[in-house]
């Protein structure tokens, strides 16, 4: 089958053609955005600033639409037959269990079939093989690529070797290093639209995020994809020394978005509209830092849930450690295994996107 691009997508691929990687990969992100958007539609998906308002409701209508047709046999078996024809490769070479799971159940519902590479050790990377030619060879086999990679960076690195061939297929971004994790940004957005739904929406909520945020993907996912709306307020709570990083908050100076820092996590509970927890990332250190810091105050336990509005949520991309005492669960504020599965019917949306399927799935 051949690829038909628009000539959009010729004109983005003929500008950066002659670019080097170093150049491409130091533009910024809002100045390059035509590279990853072929017919109208996403291809890649590597960052939260590429979905704006619009693509985020259409994307929810088809999540809830999915929701409700996976309900019986037939509308199962519809969707599984949309994708029976393609493949896609989830590789995987940093730790998951949520992302992983939930993309392979997207896949299946959808009927696509998959393989995964989920170690280094296993592929021919071991042997001295380039990312770039790992990557291509995927591109030989499958229709699309879904990965996560330890390093900055090599989401976008990938799509930038595979739109130079001639066989070109969507990369999605599942988690790249300490930088993005744009499909957990949706996730977040379409749990936070959920549960906001009865009191006005996301506009004019406040969010408050918590724990290393200097390290923390989904964060920096989420604070960017709150542009899309109204008189946000963002409070970040963190040790000192794992401050959000400054690019995030220059962006949110660009866009007017409100934020404030504080080491503070008790005190500001109340303010809260939502409160999203994180973990250490102490697998990002580099001489032991996160042993130095005491995060035990950055930390829900029960006698803590008196201080949050009765209408608020508690959030967490999860895997937890001691942020969230197990024993909120139950409380009807904590919505983390409900965000933990919207992220399955999400991804299934996502790929109905690219792939082109949307109106089949609201025709039905
Ligand atoms: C997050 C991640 O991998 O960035 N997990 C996830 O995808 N749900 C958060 C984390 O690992 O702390």
């Amino acid at each position: 089958m051949s690829i038909h691009y628009s000539s959009n997508f010729f004109q983005a691929k003929r500008k950066y053609l002659s670019v080097t990687w170093e150049d491409f990969y130091t533009t910024r992100i809002s100045d390059k955005l035509d590279f990853f958007f072929r017919q109208g539609r996403l291809f890649d998906v590597l960052f939260s600033q590429q979905f704006d308002r619009e693509f985020i409701e259409r994307i929810f209508t088809i999540t809830n639409k999915i929701r409700l047709v996976s309900k019986t046999k037939y509308g199962a078996d519809f969707l599984r037959s949309l994708l029976a024809h393609k493949r896609a490769m989830l590789y995987f070479v940093q730790p998951s269990t949520r992302t992983f799971l939930s993309f392979h159940s997207a896949c299946q519902i959808l009927g696509m079939q998959t393989a995964a590479v989920q170690s280094i050790h296993t592929s021919s990377e071991v042997k001295g093989e380039s990312f770039d030619d790992t990557i291509r060879t995927f591109s030989s086999y499958f229709d699309i690529i879904i990965m996560r990679h330890p390093l900055e960076g090599h989401a976008e690195r990938a799509s930038f070797v595979l739109n130079r061939t001639k066989r070109p297929i969507p990369i999605i971004n599942a988690g790249s290093g300490k930088d993005q994790h744009p499909t957990q940004a949706l996730l977040d957005i379409f749990t936070l639209m959920r549960s906001f739904q009865p009191i006005g929406g996301i506009d004019e909520k406040t969010i408050m995020m918590v724990g290393d945020l200097k390290r923390g993907r989904t964060v920096r996912s989420l604070s960017y994809l709150l542009k899309n709306f109204r008189n946000v307020k963002i409070i970040y709570s963190s040790p000192d020394e794992f401050r959000m990083n400054s690019d995030i908050k220059d962006f949110l100076a660009e866009h007017n978005i409100s934020y404030t820092e504080t080491s503070e996590f008790e005190k500001i509970l109340p303010q809260a509209d939502a409160v999203y927890m994180t973990r250490i990332q102490d697998e990002h250190d580099q001489a032991g830092e996160s042993k130095k810091t005491d995060f035990s105050r950055y930390a829900l336990r029960l006698e803590h849930l008196d201080l949050l509005k009765s209408n608020s949520i508690i959030m967490h991309p999860l895997p937890r450690r001691t942020e969230i005492d197990p024993q909120i669960d139950n409380d009807p504020r904590a919505v983390y295994w409900r965000q933990e599965r919207n992220g399955m019917r999400i991804r299934c949306a996502l790929l109905a996107h690219i792939f082109n399927l949307e109106t089949k799935i609201l025709e039905y």
